[in-house]
């Protein structure tokens, strides 16, 4: 069968680990592919970086956006990162231009998932985002499919690698929290900009998005209730633990009636206080953890790495073996035009 052609256009942590994950799994992610998938052209910000791995195998492209136009590519992969610019742009031009698109921006999919999802349906190309959400877990396929069946009665979890690591570090050893956001970043666990970590905005990024495709509702970014956890101290961790608890960054989504009937979404990231014998209270490290509550399937705990080279360039590379496979599938489960539009239950829950 002829290759599965990328373009890979960003190569921080995560693209350098795709082609090693490439590099390294190559037969068997050919056997189990059906194919080979081979990276054809790549492009980044920075050209003389050493990032560990060699590229001269690989046409460059400058323009980053110029990838989607390229002939000789099937599928673009976008780690650019950012909502907006040259990510989006690559990937509008991407599909607009019939490749399939693989990311792992949850910001560009929180914010414009429906669009570039509707514009993929009629392109008749896939659209796939396991990375985005929750590192190497396999939560979005794990919905869809492994779930599949069941109504989804809530999702929660730990969704971001970075304030985790912050607040177990410090539980263990007492230290700042400037201090362990430096080694989350050296770690690459972090964000570009790690506001988005600590203020909770990336764990609102990834829980809208699994809410939409957990519920079939249309994602709502813009009603996810966030507090972060740049305003606890030692002091509020230690006091946590004199009373039997750890503090965690938990975002929570659930269905419930407004008054009028009709069903209502709920959506919230913040610290929350978890008891020493809850699964979640023993999540350490930039691990993710995420409980769904199904109706026939009862409760399922997804865990592992969230954030990291090796486990994202997994999710990555798991959604261009199924590209491979010819599954296109629908980037939320259902056609766009079907996902209900759901209230926001921002107050007055319960
Ligand atoms: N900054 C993110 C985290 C990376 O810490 O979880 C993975 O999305």
């Amino acid at each position: 069968a002829e290759p599965l052609r990328i373009a890979l256009a960003g190569l921080g942590t995560v693209g350098a680990g795709v082609i090693r994950l490439l590099d390294a799994n190559r037969e068997l992610i050919t056997r189990r592919a059906g194919r080979e998938i081979a990276i054809v052209a790549v492009s980044a910000r920075d050209r003389t970086k050493d990032r560990g791995v060699d590229l001269s195998r690989f046409a460059w492209e400058d323009d980053m956006t110029a990838m989607a136009a390229r002939g000789d590519v099937d599928v673009v992969v976008e780690l650019v990162g950012g909502s907006d610019g040259p990510a989006l742009t690559l990937a509008r031009n991407a599909i607009r231009d019939g490749k399939a698109l693989v990311t792992a921006n949850k910001a560009m999919i929180a914010h414009h998932g429906l669009s570039l999802a509707k514009e993929a349906e009629t392109a008749g190309v896939a659209l796939k985002f396991e990375a985005a959400v929750a590192g190497g877990i396999p939560v979005i396929k794990g919905l869809r499919e492994g779930a599949a069946a069941n109504a989804i009665e809530r999702i929660y979890g730990i969704l971001n690698g970075t304030c985790n690591y912050i607040l177990s570090t410090m539980e263990d050893t007492g230290r700042d929290f400037g201090d362990v956001l430096g080694d989350a970043q050296r770690l690459g666990y972090a964000e570009s900009d790690p506001t988005f970590d600590i203020e909770g905005i990336d764990a609102a990024h990834k829980l809208s998005i699994l809410a939409s495709i957990a519920f079939g509702a249309e994602l709502d970014f813009a009603n996810v209730d966030t507090t972060g956890i740049s305003a606890l101290r030692a002091a509020d961790i230690a006091q946590a633990e004199s009373l039997g608890y750890v503090i965690r960054l938990i975002g929570l989504a659930e269905t419930d009636q407004g008054g009028g009937g009709q069903t209502r979404l709920f959506q919230r990231v913040q610290p929350c206080l978890v008891p020493y014998g809850h699964p979640l209270a023993h999540v350490d490290g930039p691990t993710n953890a995420v409980v769904t509550e199904g109706n026939f399937s009862g409760r399922l705990l997804f865990q592992g790495a969230g954030a990291g080279d090796g486990p994202t360039a997994s999710a990555v590379v798991a959604d261009l073996i199924d590209i491979a496979r010819g599954e296109i599938g629908a980037a939320f489960s259902v056609p766009v035009d079907e996902l209900e539009k759901l209230e926001p239950a921002t107050s007055g829950h319960r």
